[in-house]
């Protein structure tokens, strides 16, 4: 063990006030991005929502659950090829893929749970959940959902706000939309103080007052964990190439820092940045992230931007504290040669050298458009090369090297396996 082994650790101001509210905000930033140059999706159905709702005087509770559910209800989208469909077509043949995902998501989350029956219904029909006998509470904050989605789908496809965007929706009033929700919509989107509150910073502004209104919920460790480890499956299923990269890079980082003996809380807040860590590449488009052959700089400025996003999501999320950086930082080098901060050694956190390290090992481990996965001697090999050239941190890779068994296995281990002794 290192003699700062726990330096950050003990420097370690402890988690604070983390609120759900607050951290469902920042995670939707993260799902926005996905729209790439038309974001702030989430964001508009949430507060398109409320409103609808404030006009139907539906009690503040309900109207909560709305804001939350809006801004998550896309959380089943990883990929910008799909998102785009979701924007360009106003129905579209595989769309309840993304609902059915993002409810399984939600279940595996106790905090969101609640939310998942809505996610799963929002783009079902009027018709079918009156003929499915789904409850009415349910039907009508689904297809509110739905409606208001659509209406930002229509509006982003260049149909001008107001009436134009209520003409093309009432075409599917009481086959699509509920003729009460429809009626509401009709009366609301002719304001235009309505379509204004959606443009920044109003957006959100207003989403921050109204969603941060009442006493914090306070997560604990596991409500984090289980958040965390969601919104890693997010960030993996962008790619199939990238299928267990977060959780592997979690469990190898865990496995190393129990090496070097890192305090219970600090291997806590490792967890959840190393899951985290590749956020920011939620908007990094998918030709460009599964792109073969050699990137022209501004291929390369979009790819590093991702570390600095995941810096931005994280600080929102949790405060401008260690989680943040540490993971923000996976791509620094030792030498100050990374990106995108250019952080030397002595700045850079053993928690951050470590998630840096895990973050290669489990990307050499796993297959790659352009290769096969890598065997561990392969891996040493590169990781030896990476410390020569002052990339990685020469005191984790030899204990990587150590327990080299350990950490492949972790890097690829199925979900749900006990990845970590
Ligand atoms: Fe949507
Ligand atoms: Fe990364
Ligand atoms: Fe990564």
């Amino acid at each position: 063990m290192p003699p700062n082994a726990d330096a950050a650790s003990a420097a370690f101001p402890g988690l604070g006030i983390v609120d759900l509210d607050r951290v469902i905000l920042a995670l939707a930033d993260a799902l926005d991005f996905i729209g790439v140059d038309e974001i702030g999706h989430g964001h508009r159905v949430a507060l398109m929502a409320a409103l609808c709702a404030d006009e139907m005087e539906w009690p503040p509770e309900r109207i909560h659950l709305l804001l939350q559910a809006g801004l998550l209800h896309d959380c089943g989208v990883s990929s910008t090829r799909e998102h785009r469909h979701l924007v360009n077509d106003i129905l579209w043949e595989g769309e309840h893929a993304h609902c059915e995902r993002g409810c399984l998501y939600l279940q595996s989350v106790p905090l969101l749970s609640h939310l998942a029956p809505i996610v799963l219904e929002h783009h079902t029909p009027w018709a079918h959940l009156r003929h499915r006998g789904v409850a009415p509470g349910l039907a009508l904050d689904a297809n509110l959902i739905f409606l208001v989605d659509r209406a930002d789908a229509v509006r982003a496809r260049g149909v001008a706000e107001g009436r134009p965007v209520i003409d093309v929706l009432r075409r599917y009033e009481g086959s699509h939309f509920a003729p009460e929700l429809m009626a509401v919509f009709h009366d609301i989107a002719q304001r235009e103080a309505f379509w204004f509150y959606q443009e920044e910073p109003s957006l959100r502004e207003r989403l921050r007052e109204r969603l941060c209104q009442g006493p914090p919920v306070v997560l604990n460790i596991a409500d984090m964990r289980a958040l965390a480890t969601m919104f890693g499956r997010v960030i993996d299923a962008k790619s199939p190439y990238t299928e267990r990269h977060s959780v592997g890079v979690a469990a190898v980082a865990m496995r190393l820092g129990r090496g070097f003996g890192l305090s219970r809380q600090t291997l806590d807040m490792m967890e959840i940045s190393a899951l985290l860590h590749d956020i920011g590449k939620l908007r990094i488009p998918d030709e460009l992230l599964d792109k073969q052959g050699p990137l022209s700089a501004d291929e390369r400025r979009r790819m590093a931007r991702h570390a600095f996003d995941t810096y931005e999501v994280l600080r929102r999320a949790f405060g401008d504290g260690p989680m943040a950086q540490w993971a923000a930082f996976h791509h620094e080098y030792v030498s100050g040669q990374g990106y995108p901060f250019h952080l030397e050694n002595g700045s850079l956190p053993l928690e951050a050298r470590i998630i840096a390290v895990a973050d290669v090992l489990q990307a050499l481990a796993q297959r790659r458009p352009y290769r096969q996965p890598l065997t561990p001697p392969e891996i040493v090999a590169i990781l030896d090369g990476m410390v020569f050239g002052g990339k990685l941190d020469a005191t984790v890779v030899e204990a990587a090297k150590a327990d080299l068994d350990g950490c492949w296995k972790d890097a690829i281990a199925e979900e749900g396996e006990d990845a970590a002794s």
